[in-house]
């Protein structure tokens, strides 16, 4: 067998479609894994409509990949046929900038990678991968589990790591999508008093039932006003895809609370600057994670039960599976799933 299946985008705005491709061949500290599933990130509209700086077409999508190595290239000693990985937002760094000589591969100022953006991704049966990038899979996940941990888990849970937050502190996740509903677990199973804020009312039981001891309807109620009636948030972890949206909760962070940027909306953050002087407030932002962050993710779901709740579809459907994702209709993480 020398093809494989793939989908891929041929030009910015254009359709996801199935193509059949040679099967890709892993290069010297390359690794080439089989994937088994992939879960299917909003981030994905930069590489779909061709938001990123650069992107060369046609590209095929996704870095929340989960599967099995299957060859190796020369100079790489760490990892075996049959193992099992995962690959996320980081697809390789130079490795001898400034941030790469600090651990910071993910802000690489000479040769930054982004799986399914600077080089094909998980929408395919087979990818080739920098083996820096790869993560071990614990025992205990299977890759429908563990492909989501590999970006909306690691950003949220590195994220709520570096919020500020602890123990028994009042934090909120705003938004309940792929990543709001894994920090609504990490948070609860990190100790935080967790609560939700999300539009409408329907999300309320799903939330309490990942560990949020509050839900607050943003169309019901103003979210600030309802987080300062509680005490005021230590940390907000805001994963909305909506500027607006994160905005209206600023003024419900408590003294030095901190809302935690890890959605990326098109619209910008309005704020005043007397909000942020007054109760020295700050917003941060943070950014996906490295291969032994998405270790350390994975061994804490593991220890805790996190679980992504995910909506497997096979390969072939990845343009609806993508849709159901943008519908925001999807209970919560869509997986792309390769079994044939
Ligand atoms: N920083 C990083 O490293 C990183 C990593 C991964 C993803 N991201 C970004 O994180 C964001 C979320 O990604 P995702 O995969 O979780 O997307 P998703 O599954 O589509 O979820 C987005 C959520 O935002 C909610 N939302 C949108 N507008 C809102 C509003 N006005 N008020 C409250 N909630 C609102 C949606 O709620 P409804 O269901 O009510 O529409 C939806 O649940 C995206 O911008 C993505 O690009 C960043």
């Amino acid at each position: 067998m020398t093809k494989t299946r793939a989908i891929q985008v041929a030009r910015a705005g254009g359709p996801l479609e199935l193509v059949e491709r040679e099967i890709p061949n892993p290069g010297p500290a390359q690794v080439r894994v089989r994937v088994e599933a992939n879960g299917i990130c909003h981030s994905d509209v930069l590489t779909k409509e061709g938001l990123w700086p650069g992107i060369e077409y046609p590209r095929v999508p996704g870095h929340e990949i989960a599967g099995v190595v299957d060859a190796v290239g020369d100079g790489v000693p760490s990892w075996k046929p049959g193992d099992r990985v995962g690959i996320g937002w980081h697809g390789g760094h130079c490795g001898y900038c400034d941030s790469c000589r600090r651990g910071d591969f993910l802000f690489c100022t000479v040769r930054p990678m982004v799986s399914g953006i600077s080089a094909d991704g998980g929408y395919a049966d087979h990818v080739v991968a920098p083996a820096v990038a790869l993560a071990r899979i614990p025992e205990g996940l299977s890759a429908v589990e563990a492909a989501p941990l590999m970006d909306a888990g690691v950003t949220t849970f590195m994220a709520l790591r570096h919020s500020g937050a602890r123990a028994g502190d009042l934090v909120a996740v705003l938004g309940v999508g792929g990543l709001g509903h894994l920090g609504v677990q990490f948070a609860s199973r990190m100790g935080f008093d967790t609560i939700a804020i999300a539009r409408g009312s329907d999300k309320e039981p799903f939330v309490r039932k990942l560990g949020a001891r509050l839900y607050i309807d943003s169309q019901a109620q103003d979210p600030a006003a309802a987080l300062t009636r509680l005490g005021g948030a230590r940390a907000i972890l805001a994963t909305a895809t909506s500027g607006a949206a994160m905005t209206a909760v600023i003024g419900g962070l408590g003294i030095d609370g901190r809302l935690m940027v890890v959605g990326a909306p098109r619209d910008p953050l309005t704020v005043p600057a007397g909000l942020l002087i007054g109760g020295r407030r700050s917003i941060a932002g943070w950014a996906s994670g490295r291969a032994i962050d998405s270790e350390d993710t994975m061994a804490f779901a593991v220890r805790t039960g996190v679980r992504s709740m995910n909506e497997p579809f096979p390969l072939e459907r990845a343009a609806e599976a993508y849709e159901r994702m943008m519908s925001g209709d999807a209970r919560f993480r869509v997986v792309l799933t390769m079994d044939k």
